[in-house]
């Protein structure tokens, strides 16, 4: 069951553009979880034992969406991200955001906008920001093929967390698929049922699997700071993403991915912000972890990181200083002059007008 956590992502292998809610627009930053250690048993069933079925099918093709999502590009996808680039190991792997920890906490009702985000809201989220792209509509494959992988790895996770082995995964209609799994009465597989009764296991509990997100990491004594986090950056990061920040090609394919530039995520996504970066970064990189970085040295690498300039916020209105009053906290660098380059001044791309 242990999970091979491959060094470097390989990649083998128009549209009606969604409304966009109010939520699409301020998605929330995630709630930061305690690391729960010895998490052996977080892990999913292995993906060998996804059936040949037409729903398994959906399963497998969620699959390689998320490790390669540059079969999406120019559709959806317009920068050089995959998915499996921040949600690590195809979203499999526990403390970076994991796909099946997030599927049992949608829907999600905001109290802020009385809104209820379903758990295809969340993954358009991602298209428009970290891939900086368009969103699928709510009726396309796509979305359903992400929910059915994210709902089969949350199952079996929990199977895995019960001890339970060998068993078959319920099929979901599409409809139940994308509205996610915080409900009640879901139909969970009577063996499982019994485990998670047993054990008190709610709506609630479940919406807070362990492993899900990335792990609260502490503000630093130091206040974080741009050189010495670019001194981090040149001595663990700069073999892989390259000097320039721009990620690198292996064999013609970018294994690598850029960290800033018009081919990163963008001002709106949640990677942007230091504090979400930090946290990522402090637990699951330099990827492969050769060294353990300090907890300051997370926050000032993320700190130098996210001071570049990227593609543009599709929320874009106006002016930066707008644009920054509405939608940006001040856990961001947009709107800062750094060596002479006023970080937000990339112009908003077609694609998002549209979108
Ligand atoms: C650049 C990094 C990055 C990429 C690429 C990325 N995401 Fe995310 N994703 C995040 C971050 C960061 C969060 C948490 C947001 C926050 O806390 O502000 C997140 C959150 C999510 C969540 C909610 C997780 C939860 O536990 O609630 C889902 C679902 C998701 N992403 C799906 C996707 C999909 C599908 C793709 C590819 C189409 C994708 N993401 C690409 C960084 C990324
Ligand atoms: C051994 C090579 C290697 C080193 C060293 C490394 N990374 Fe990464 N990093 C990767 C790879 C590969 C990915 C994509 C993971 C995947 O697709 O499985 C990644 C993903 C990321 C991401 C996700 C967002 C994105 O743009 O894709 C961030 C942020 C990141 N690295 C930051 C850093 C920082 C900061 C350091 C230095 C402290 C660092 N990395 C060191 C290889 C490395």
């Amino acid at each position: 069951m242990k999970p091979i956590l491959t060094l470097f992502t390989l990649l083998f292998s128009l549209n009606a553009y969604a409304n966009q809610s109010d939520l699409i627009e301020k998605q929330p930053s995630l709630p930061s979880v305690e690391k729960i250690e010895g998490s052996d048993s977080l892990f999913p069933y292995e993906l060998s034992t996804i059936p040949s079925t037409p729903f398994g099918d959906k399963v497998k093709r969620g699959y390689q969406l998320m490790t390669n999502s540059q079969s999406m590009r120019n559709k959806y996808v317009f920068n050089e991200q995959n998915c499996t680039n921040c949600h690590l190991s195809s979203g499999r792997l526990p403390n970076a955001a994991p796909m099946g920890a997030s599927f049992f906490a949608y829907p999600a009702y905001r109290s802020k906008n009385k809104h209820v985000n379903s758990y295809q809201e969340r993954v358009q989220g991602c298209f428009r920001y970290s891939m900086n792209g368009v969103m699928p509509t709510t009726d396309s494959d796509v979305l359903v093929d992400f929910s059915a992988y994210a709902y089969w790895l949350g199952v079996t996770t929990l199977y895995n967390m019960h001890g339970l082995e060998n068993l078959s995964v319920p099929e979901l209609s599409d409809k139940q698929l994308l509205a996610g799994g915080k409900v009640d009465d879901f139909p969970f597989h009577p063996e499982l049922q019994k485990a998670l009764d047993k054990v008190g296991s709610t709506v609630e509990t479940r919406a807070k699997m362990p492993g899900r997100g990335f792990p609260k990491l502490d503000k630093p004594k130091l206040t974080p700071d741009y050189e010495r986090g670019e001194l981090v950056f040149r001595k663990h990061c700069a073999a892989c993403h390259g000097s320039d920040g721009q990620g690198k090609e292996v064999a013609g394919i970018k294994s690598l991915p850029p960290l800033w530039g018009k081919n990163s995520y963008n001002w709106g996504a949640g990677m942007h912000k230091f504090s979400t970066a930090a946290a990522f970064i402090y637990e699951n990189m330099p990827l492969g972890k050769s060294v353990q970085l300090t907890k300051q040295q997370a926050w000032d690498v993320a700190t130098f990181m996210n001071s570049h300039e990227r593609p543009q916020d599709p929320r874009f209105k106006n002016s930066i200083a707008e644009t920054k009053k509405i939608y940006q906290s001040k856990d961001s660098a947009y709107g800062e002059t750094i060596n002479g380059v006023t970080l937000g001044s990339s112009p908003l791309e077609e694609h998002h007008q549209l979108n």
